[in-house]
Formats: C-alpha cells, sequence, structure tokens
C-alpha cells in the first residue's frame, strides 16, 4: 500500500483507463479522472487520504476515505480493484486496511455508497457487516454504514 503522491500519478491514470475499458466506471467514479484532475488528487494535501495498492510497479487498487477536508466526522469510502487481480482477496483487503486507517484517525463508522444492482460489492460490504439503507437522493444508490472497533 502506497500513499497516493504525485509520482504514482501515471499509474493512477493507467488504472482508470483500465478500469473504464471494463466498463467498471459505472460502479466506480469517485473523480474525473483526466489528466489534470488526476495530477491535481495526487497532490492532494489534507486530511482525506487515497492510497495505491501495488505490485510489482503496476497500480492494482484503489481506496480512499474522504469527507474530513469537508468538516464530516464519518468518512466515506471507496474503493475499486484492477479487473485483472479481482476475487482474490484483495478488495477484502484494502477494505481492512481502509477500515484501520479510519479507526487510527478516530472515526467511529465509516460510511459508502453503493450501486444497488453491484452484486460483487454488496456481497463484499455485506460481509464486512456494513448495514444499508436506500439513499433519500438518489434511487439507485444504497448507502452503507459500519461500526469501527468491532473487527
Ligand atoms: C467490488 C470489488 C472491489 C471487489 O474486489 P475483489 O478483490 O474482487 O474482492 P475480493 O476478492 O476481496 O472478494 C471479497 C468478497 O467480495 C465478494 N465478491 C468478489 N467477487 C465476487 C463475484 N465475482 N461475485 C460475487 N461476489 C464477489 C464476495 O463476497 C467476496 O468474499 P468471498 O471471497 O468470501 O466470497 C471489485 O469487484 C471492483 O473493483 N469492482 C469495480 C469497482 C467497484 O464496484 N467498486 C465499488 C464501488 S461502491
Amino acid at each position: 500500500m502506497v500513499r497516493l503522491a504525485p509520482e504514482w500519478r501515471g499509474g493512477l491514470q493507467q488504472f482508470f483507463k483500465d478500469l473504464n475499458e471494463s466498463g467498471d466506471d459505472v460502479f466506480f467514479s469517485p473523480h474525473p479522472t483526466d489528466v489534470e484532475s488526476i495530477r491535481r488528487v495526487a497532490a492532494h494535501d489534507g486530511k482525506d487520504i487515497y492510497y495505491l495498492l501495488i505490485e510489482q510497479g503496476k497500480t492494482v487498487g484503489y481506496g480512499m476515505l474522504r469527507g474530513w477536508d469537508e468538516g464530516y466526522q464519518i468518512p466515506s469510502l471507496g474503493l475499486a480493484i484492477h479487473p485483472s487481480v479481482r476475487g482474490q482477496g484483495l478488495g477484502k483487503m484494502l477494505m481492512g486496511f481502509l477500515h484501520l486507517q479510519a479507526f487510527r484517525r478516530g472515526a467511529e463508522k465509516v460510511r459508502l455508497r453503493v450501486n444497488s444492482t453491484n452484486d460483487k460489492a454488496l456481497k463484499l460490504y455485506k460481509g464486512l457487516g456494513y448495514v444499508f439503507e436506500e439513499d433519500p437522493h438518489q434511487v439507485d444508490l444504497l448507502v452503507g454504514f459500519k461500526d469501527l472497533g468491532t473487527e
């Protein structure tokens, strides 16, 4: 796991290119992915955190906890695993890592939003103890919460 920094922006750009080619941008679009936007996120300096999962120099996962910069107590979690390495436990591992980072920063809960048709992600989240409710703002989304410190 490495904290996203300017030197990793090429890897993140490629990661999004591969994700988009496999059609996953429908489920995962945490921020714009043009070169300038990636540059800005990679240079981010604040309370929110962005991590890359790197294997042999290649970006195979991307996870984030956001909301602290805006003053929220409960961070919002987001993640994606590269299509070439799915189903091997890396998503679960990255979730565990992000939960730990949130807990170490004093969060009592984490939240996330997921498309109600994203079965893989929902199964992963429910297995980790997330409890879901409908998003009052968007009908196709569910909002999940997890209490930390219970893993
Ligand atoms: C969702 C995602 C992160 C899972 O990553 P992954 O590395 O494949 O997941 P893991 O191998 O750690 O699997 C963890 C759990 O996810 C679920 N899961 C993973 N692949 C699955 C599949 N093909 N079908 C059903 N459930 C699946 C299972 O519950 C699995 O637990 P199990 O192995 O005990 O059954 C990955 O599919 C992804 O990046 N998807 C596109 C982006 C996305 O949807 N992000 C979430 C936005 S809210």
